[in-house]
């Protein structure tokens, strides 16, 4: 029986191969127009952003921005509205160092110095997470904050240097221990990175929204509804970055465009740099993040030079991998760039990584009424 369905298989897999029409060929024309309906797609994305940032910031007269880039499962974003939820210290514990520290949610008096008492109901939050294994949740994180009345809007998207793709790196559901776990979720620069994916992990592709374009449309519409509402500058912008290394080629794209500068009041940065030892894309990310600064970006010597990750315009000069003795160390690039935004920009440089609450676990009842 079994030699019969295996011989089966043989004959029909066979006849599959001799029915197989030949490739397609795809003429220049097809090309052609395949490539103009993912610019269309891809202008239809950016419209429609645009037209959701307006919206929002619209209808909840908001005159002040909070950012959350790398929102995981939005936790910052419910801090933010609904402080009284995070009030108590929580034990807090790092399984590398072995230690378990009671904590407060240190973010909670920040927000009430920068935005002031809540109700915060003239503060639009926009945050971006492109690992889907959240995405459900933050359907309901956002409903939750929107029937409460707040302006609440989170891209399901990574937030990045360009509009298009990335390759993102997830835990696979399965091997998720905690629903809401999965810290290390992380974008891929090289195909190297793909393949090396642990096991616990897969690939995925998610949407990149350059972050340059998506702030200055959420400062042009608060300085539309300030004027509207007759004053002279909207309130504050503040972001937080959280995105597991992506910051060393978002940050360069931000001063680059100047948008970091112009925008962005106050920038809370989890910086991680320990994802670098010795790690080509390190090299490029840091060298990039030197390079812009100091105006030393260089198209010479092709041979050897390679495109910084999330730098599509720079072409760096780097010895080729593995060895790079002349690679900045990553707190370097991290110090010159501090250095950079304290001597040229508005922005005030927050060190602050609020954890607490990892997991939520704060209830999300169905509000009787809204609060704004
Ligand atoms: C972690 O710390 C606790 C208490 O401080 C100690 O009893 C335990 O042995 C430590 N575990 C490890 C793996 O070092
Ligand atoms: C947490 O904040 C409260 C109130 O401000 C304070 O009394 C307490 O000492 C803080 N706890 C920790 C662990 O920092």
């Amino acid at each position: 029986m079994v030699g019969i369905i295996v011989a089966l298989f043989f004959v029909s897999s066979a006849q599959r191969k001799a029915q197989k029409p030949p490739p397609a060929i795809i003429t220049d024309v097809e090309e052609d127009q395949a490539t103009e309906s993912l610019i269309d797609a891809m202008e239809h994305s950016i419209a429609t952003d645009k037209a959701t940032i307006e919206r929002i910031i619209d209808e909840h007269d908001c005159t002040s921005a909070y950012l959350d880039v790398g929102t995981n499962i939005a936790v910052q974003i419910r801090k933010l509205y609904e402080p009284h939820l995070y009030t108590k210290p929580e034990y807090w514990g790092n399984r590398i160092n072995n230690i378990t520290q009671l904590r407060n949610a240190t973010m909670l008096p920040r927000f009430e110095s920068t935005y002031g008492p809540t109700p915060r109901c003239r503060v639009c939050a926009f945050g971006f997470e492109p690992n889907p294994n959240h995405h459900e949740r933050l359907g309901r994180v956002q409903a939750h904050l929107r029937a409460l009345g707040y302006g609440v809007k989170v891209f399901h998207a990574a937030a990045a240097e360009t509009d298009g793709v990335v390759h993102f790196r997830v835990t696979n559901k399965k091997h998720m221990k905690m629903e809401n776990e999965d810290w290390g979720a992380k974008r891929l620069d090289k195909i190297e990175d793909i393949e090396y994916s642990h096991h616990d992990y897969k690939t995925i592709a998610a949407r990149s929204v350059d972050v340059s374009r998506i702030f200055s449309t959420i400062d042009d519409a608060l300085t539309k509804k300030a004027k509207a509402l007759g004053m002279e500058n909207h309130g504050p912008i503040t972001m937080k970055l959280d995105i597991e290394s992506g910051e060393f080629g978002v940050l360069p794209h931000l001063l680059r465009t100047g948008v970091l500068c112009r925008v962005v009041d106050e920038a809370y940065i989890e910086w991680h740099e320990w994802f670098f030892t010795n790690d080509p894309i390190a090299h490029y990310s840091t060298v990039s993040i030197k390079a812009m600064i100091k105006g030393m970006v260089t198209t010479e010597n092709k041979q050897q030079s390679y495109r910084a990750p999330g730098d599509a315009n720079a072409i760096v000069v780097a010895p080729a991998p593995p060895s790079f003795p002349e690679a900045p160390a990553a707190d370097d690039a991290m110090q010159t760039f501090q250095e950079y935004v304290a001597n040229n920009c508005k922005t005030k440089m927050l060190d602050d990584d609020d954890e607490t609450y990892l997991h939520d676990g704060q209830p999300m009842d169905t509000p009787t009424h809204p609060m704004c």
